[in-house]
């Protein structure tokens, strides 16, 4: 029979996780189909029964579920519940745990390239995206600050993870090794968006920029062009993914393949 996976957010018609997978499952010769799901919040509680009914394997789970999900799993991961965000469900035998491979897409994205141990680690934003980078950098031996703009939620993270923070518009006191944005800022259409002055910028720094839509953001354009280290965004979500299917499938994803239909897919 065909295992039946799913990916769930509001809205989801944009999620390339299908396009991942549908690769994955192509290559691997797995029987197997992951569709998109758009489930609002206050439908969730009985999407997940359906799950559990309708037998599916798994669930990759988006924006704005990966919080109020994990009140409907039998299990969490620790590293999960510390993040605070579950991005991935496995129904094992009708048990249902959830995972975070977010943190896990974005080590390897950044360490690919350069290593956080003791470097000084600048994050952009305090939602949901920069728990799992936060978490990442710290456990790699990252000293990392948030800056946001509502400092108030910068604290709270900072107090939860131990580490430093500040407004955003202090951001030019705060010389990074490693630059990170997991803000929404520079993504499509507001292109011409930037969090980050030319001025910031040094030869020899890391940045990542989470956005992909465009695969070139503004920020990723400028530190370019002053000699940065570009750590491409769209490879945190072709690692989490990979982690995904390791976590479904117990053995190791088609990666190459799968990034050729993700790059293709993102033009
Ligand atoms: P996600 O789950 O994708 O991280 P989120 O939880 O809504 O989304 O968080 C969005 C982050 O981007 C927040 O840190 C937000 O800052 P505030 O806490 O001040 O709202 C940040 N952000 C979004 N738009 C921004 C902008 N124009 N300037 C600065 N920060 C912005």
């Amino acid at each position: 029979m065909s295992q039946s996976f799913g990916v769930i957010g509001h809205p989801i018609a944009h999620s390339l996780s299908p396009v991942l997978f549908r690769r994955a499952f192509l290559e691997l010769g797995i029987d197997a189909e992951m569709e998109r799901y758009d489930i609002p919040p206050e439908k969730l509680k009985s999407f997940i029964e359906r799950v559990r009914e309708e037998k599916f394997r798994g669930l990759s789970v988006t924006i704005p579920l990966k919080d109020d999900v994990m009140q409907y799993l039998d299990e969490i991961d620790p590293v999960a519940a510390e993040i605070g965000a579950v991005n991935t469900v496995v129904n094992d035998d009708g048990t249902l745990k959830g995972f975070n491979t977010d943190w896990i897409g974005a080590t390897k994205a950044v360490e690919a390239l350069t290593s956080f141990k003791g470097k000084t680690v600048v994050i952009l934003g305090a939602g949901g995206a920069a728990a799992a980078l936060v978490y990442a950098a710290r456990k790699a031996g990252g000293a990392v600050i948030i800056l946001n703009r509502t400092i108030e939620k910068a604290r709270e993270m900072a107090d939860h993870f131990h580490c430093g923070y500040e407004s955003l518009d202090n951001l030019m006191k705060y010389p990074a090794d490693i630059l990170i944005n997991t803000t929404s800022v520079g993504m499509s259409p507001n292109v011409d968006e930037t969090l980050v002055p030319l001025e910031y910028f040094h030869s020899g720094m890391t940045v990542f920029d989470v956005v992909y839509t465009p695969l070139e953001t503004r920020l990723v354009r400028e530190a370019n062009a002053a000699d940065c280290v570009i750590v491409a965004g769209y490879k945190m979500l072709l690692f989490q993914a990979e982690k995904q299917f390791e976590l479904w499938f117990g053995k190791q994803a088609p990666l190459k393949q799968m990034e050729e239909s993700l790059l293709k897919a993102l033009g």
